[in-house]
């Protein structure tokens, strides 16, 4: 009897450890879930199906990229706290929207701090950039690099010429304090809005004007009810592409490795399409002839620089000062 009743035990065990194998085995390739919220024919949309391709082909069967564009899975103000709970493991918010998990980010954001696109690179592939990609680890994010956008544009329902132009009128802005603090400076009036909800509220005139880069200017066709743009090239919008912690320590090195080989390779990629889009789409608006596009003199760009870059001052203490210094030394 006793005999009989330790074979039933030992046949339960090995079954249980048989049906355990076989979860293992179906449970299939990975699945990375990439959210974000601009249209597919931009950098980040150009950038994450890059991502999508180049991973399925390097690690066929293991890896499966599912690209979610036009906010249709989280909003940038959702994807991150999803993205703890295990629900996305991908995304590329802009730099602007990272207030809730750092302050240092916030440099991004200061007015008329970069000149061009090449010292955004310098800097941020320099040793306080890159620090910056680890200042999310202790909420249980990691950056793993940086995808450039482009310098934003000032666009509204009148046009804007001197800072005196914006007192008084609304305008969106990310979820950016700084952002914030630098249209306070103009006299206007910031309102921190999803960028989905931007091209209605442009449209029903809910607010006069938005910032933002020509090509979400174009791909969202913002262009088409703000009737003028402001060639301002005031402030950055950058992003930097995250993950989970949890997700990327529990992953295997071959497969850790191959998606950051992928995501460094797409990211290269996408700064490409970058650059040909502040170009193309700057004049696929021009030639629709929707929008006037307003070139400021130097003396009135000077103007608004004076009214704005007190901001810098006011944010200093939380980013630090030898950021800024860093950031300005890659203008050189
Ligand atoms: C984005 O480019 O990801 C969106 C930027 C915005 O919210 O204006």
């Amino acid at each position: 009897m006793m005999k009989k009743c330790r074979l039933l035990v030992l046949s339960l065990i090995a079954a249980v450890a048989l049906m355990g194998f076989a979860t293992i085995a179906s449970a299939g390739p990975i699945v990375i879930k990439f959210s974000h919220v601009v249209a597919e024919n931009t950098p980040k949309g150009q950038m994450a199906n890059k991502f999508k391709e180049l991973i399925e082909k390097r690690l066929p069967g293991k890896v499966v990229v599912e690209v979610f564009p036009n906010s249709q899975l989280f909003g940038d103000n959702k994807v991150l706290e999803a993205m703890l709970l295990g629900d996305v493991q991908l995304a590329a918010p802009s730099l602007s929207k990272f207030k809730k998990y750092t302050k240092s980010l916030q440099l991004y954001d200061l007015p008329f701090l970069f000149k061009d696109m090449a010292a955004v690179s310098t800097f941020q592939n320099g040793p306080f950039g890159q620090k910056m990609l680890m200042s999310l680890k202790s909420k249980g994010l990691i950056g793993l690099g940086y995808l450039h956008n482009g310098l934003k544009q000032l666009s509204s329902s009148s046009p804007l010429r001197v800072p005196a132009d914006a007192s008084k009128k609304k305008f969106r802005i990310m979820s950016s304090d700084v952002l914030a603090a630098q249209f306070e400076a103009v006299d206007a009036m910031p309102l921190k809005k999803p960028f989905s909800e931007v091209f209605t509220l442009l449209q029903t005139k809910a607010i006069d004007g938005q910032e933002n880069t020509w090509s979400n200017i174009y791909s969202k066709k913002f262009f088409e009810v703000q009737p003028y743009i402001t060639e301002s090239n005031h402030g950055l919008l950058d992003y930097m592409i995250v993950t989970s912690a949890e997700f990327w320590m529990g992953l295997s090195d071959e497969l850790r490795a191959g998606i950051k080989t992928s995501l460094d390779e797409a990211i290269v990629f996408g700064n490409t399409v970058a650059a040909q889009k502040s170009v193309d789409d700057r004049q696929k608006i021009i030639d629709s002839k929707r929008s006037e596009i307003i070139q400021l003199t130097d003396a009135q760009r000077l103007q608004w620089i004076e009214k704005m870059k007190p901001v810098w001052k006011q944010f200093e203490g939380q980013i630090g000062k030898d950021y800024i210094a860093a950031a300005i030394a890659a203008n050189k």
